[in-house]
């Protein structure tokens, strides 16, 4: 890992710089991915390469392009064809997650400061016109909340891995806290420091705490000695704790709670009263007795599939690399079947991944089902979404960085229509050549709008087809200093008007 690097990123924006390995080379601007650029919006995003080789699912596209070179951040929509749909404003993001609330669909969103592979901060609920609806905070004050960034005070302590909801109004997210552990059986001092990793389960509207639960506070069910990440030196003082147990997803089927333990190669399943129901050790088995191809470590995004009471299938980006492993092993979409009674037998049920372009991927990533046995996986550290069919086979491949200098902690489809409650926003422009008026239009975070209409006072000079983020209409008969306004045809936003631009102003 490149120290030199690390400490020229900003700390607030270097928010999985612990989990990566960029080698100064590939910070030199001609390895810049190149980024899109607007002339109605001054909106910059990375252009999206996407390679179709199937039918894909209906729905867009939702992650956080996360520049780590160029230090910017952004959450954001784009369509299966490369194109931009909305972007938010530029800072620290991870967790987001579209999903239904109150029969809505919305946007939940982790933002606040991380760095060394965690973070303190809150999740903002966006409803479909991307206004803040719902803000979940986690009082680091009343949790008595110890973290390793001393100097800075944080109003809330949630960390940047969850942001799961339930269908009872909660949401469930995770959350580091600084405290002192045996370190021993690990190699480190008996009086050594761990970043202990805590669920809660948090109503979504009152931020009230309805479930607690911290993996210290439970060391006999799941022991420092399981874990599979070495100390490095960590685990001597309180500003550099040892990664046990870096938790990283939580999900909540009946009255009990599915957690992923990255460091730990981990599957814990805790009963309401925090005692472990069952353990799965991606390298030992724990519980389980691990069949062939069932192997796992370093995992991202456990979920069930399907549950009975004798058999669970759990789903996983099963990343099986981390920035002290390096780029070695295979990354890989993995579907186990779990007996939960008599042989207690894993057995491999599907197992994923692009043979044309392996994926390494060092951290983060995402394992999505969707509709028709389709899977969106995303990879995390390796800026590249994929989505797989019923069979296995790989149907698209889109691509938003150079590895290692790009990245998104999650991506999901997901259906979606925008109502923006800002205005089109216009641009117009003399072109010398044509003789034309070149119009621009874009209105970020709109869906459907099928065309636009340009008009001089009442006058329709032009209706265009809409095309991507960004429309050019070139139109006849206007001259300089001439007054137009573009008008929204087809959507929810059908017959919306941008303000009234003057040809020439901000070309
Ligand atoms: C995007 O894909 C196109 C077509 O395959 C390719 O020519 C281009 O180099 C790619 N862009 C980047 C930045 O890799
Ligand atoms: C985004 O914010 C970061 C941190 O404040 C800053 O360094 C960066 O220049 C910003 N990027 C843009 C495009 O404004
Ligand atoms: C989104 O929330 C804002 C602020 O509460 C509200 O004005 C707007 O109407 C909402 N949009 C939708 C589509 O509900
Ligand atoms: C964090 O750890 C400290 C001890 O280091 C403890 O006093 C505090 O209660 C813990 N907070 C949480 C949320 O577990
Ligand atoms: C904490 O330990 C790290 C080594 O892991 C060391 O670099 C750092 O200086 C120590 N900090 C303090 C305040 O002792
Ligand atoms: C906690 O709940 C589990 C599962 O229902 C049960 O087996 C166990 O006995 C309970 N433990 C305690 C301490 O109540």
């Amino acid at each position: 890992m490149s120290r030199s690097l690390m400490s020229r990123l900003p700390q607030a924006l270097a928010l999985f710089a612990g989990c990566l390995s960029v080698s100064a080379a590939q910070s030199s601007a001609e390895d810049l991915w190149p980024l899109q650029t607007y002339k109605s919006s001054s909106i910059q995003t990375p252009v999206m390469n996407v390679t179709k080789m199937g039918q894909t699912e209906p729905g867009y596209l939702f992650f956080t392009p996360e520049d780590i070179i160029r230090g910017d951040g952004y959450p954001a929509i784009y369509s299966d064809d490369g194109q931009l749909v909305w972007q938010g404003p530029n800072a620290s993001y991870s967790a987001l997650q579209p999903q239904m609330l109150d029969g809505e669909p919305v946007i939940a969103l982790w933002t606040g400061y991380a760095g060394q592979g965690f973070g303190f901060g809150h999740i903002s609920i966006l409803n479909s016109s991307y206004d803040e609806i719902h803000r979940v905070t986690l009082s680091c004050k009343e949790q008595n909340f110890v973290t390793v960034f001393e100097s800075m005070e944080f109003d809330s302590c949630i960390d940047i891995h969850e942001s799961q909801f339930t269908d009872s109004g909660t949401i469930l997210v995770t959350a580091v806290n600084v405290t002192q552990a045996d370190l021993s059986s690990v190699g480190g001092p008996k009086d050594g420091w761990i970043q202990d990793g805590l669920i809660y389960e948090i109503d979504i509207k009152t931020n009230e705490i309805l479930f607690r639960w911290s993996t210290h506070e439970h060391l006999d069910e799941a022991p420092l000695s399981e874990v599979y990440a070495p100390l490095e030196g960590s685990g001597g003082n309180k500003t550099d704790p040892y990664g046990y147990p870096h938790l990283n997803a939580v999900y909540k089927y009946g009255d009990d709670y599915l957690v992923s333990s990255r460091y730990m190669c981990s599957v814990f399943f805790i009963a309401p009263n925090g005692t472990l129901n069952w353990h799965l050790h991606g390298r030992t088995g724990g519980d389980f007795h691990l069949g062939l191809g069932t192997s796992f470590c370093y995992q991202h995004d456990v979920r069930f599939e399907s549950q009975t009471p004798e058999r669970v299938t759990l789903s996983m980006h099963n990343n099986d690399n981390t920035d002290f492993t390096g780029a070695t092993a295979l990354t890989t979409g993995l579907v186990l079947d779990v007996e939960l009674q008599g042989s207690k037998q894993v057995t491999l049920k599907s197992r994923m991944w692009d043979a044309d372009e392996p994926v390494y991927a060092q951290s983060q990533g995402s394992y999505q089902v969707l509709g028709n046995g389709h899977v969106l996986q995303d990879h995390g550290a390796t800026p590249k979404i994929e989505e797989y069919d019923e069979n296995g086979r790989i149907v698209m491949r889109a691509r938003f960085g150079y590895d290692n200098t790009m990245q998104t902690y999650r991506a999901y489809r997901y259906p979606w229509v925008g109502r923006p409650s800002t205005k089109p926003s216009v641009v117009a422009c003399p072109s010398s050549k044509s003789g034309k008026t070149a119009v621009y239009v874009s209105w970020n975070g709109a869906t459907d709008v099928q065309s636009w209409k340009v008009y001089s006072g009442s006058q329709v000079k032009k209706t265009a087809t809409r095309n991507g983020f960004e429309t050019t209409i070139l139109v006849d008969g206007l001259s300089s200093k001439d007054q137009i306004v573009v008008e929204a045809v087809g959507g929810v936003n059908d017959g919306e008007r941008s303000a009234t631009v003057t040809i020439g102003q901000g070309c």
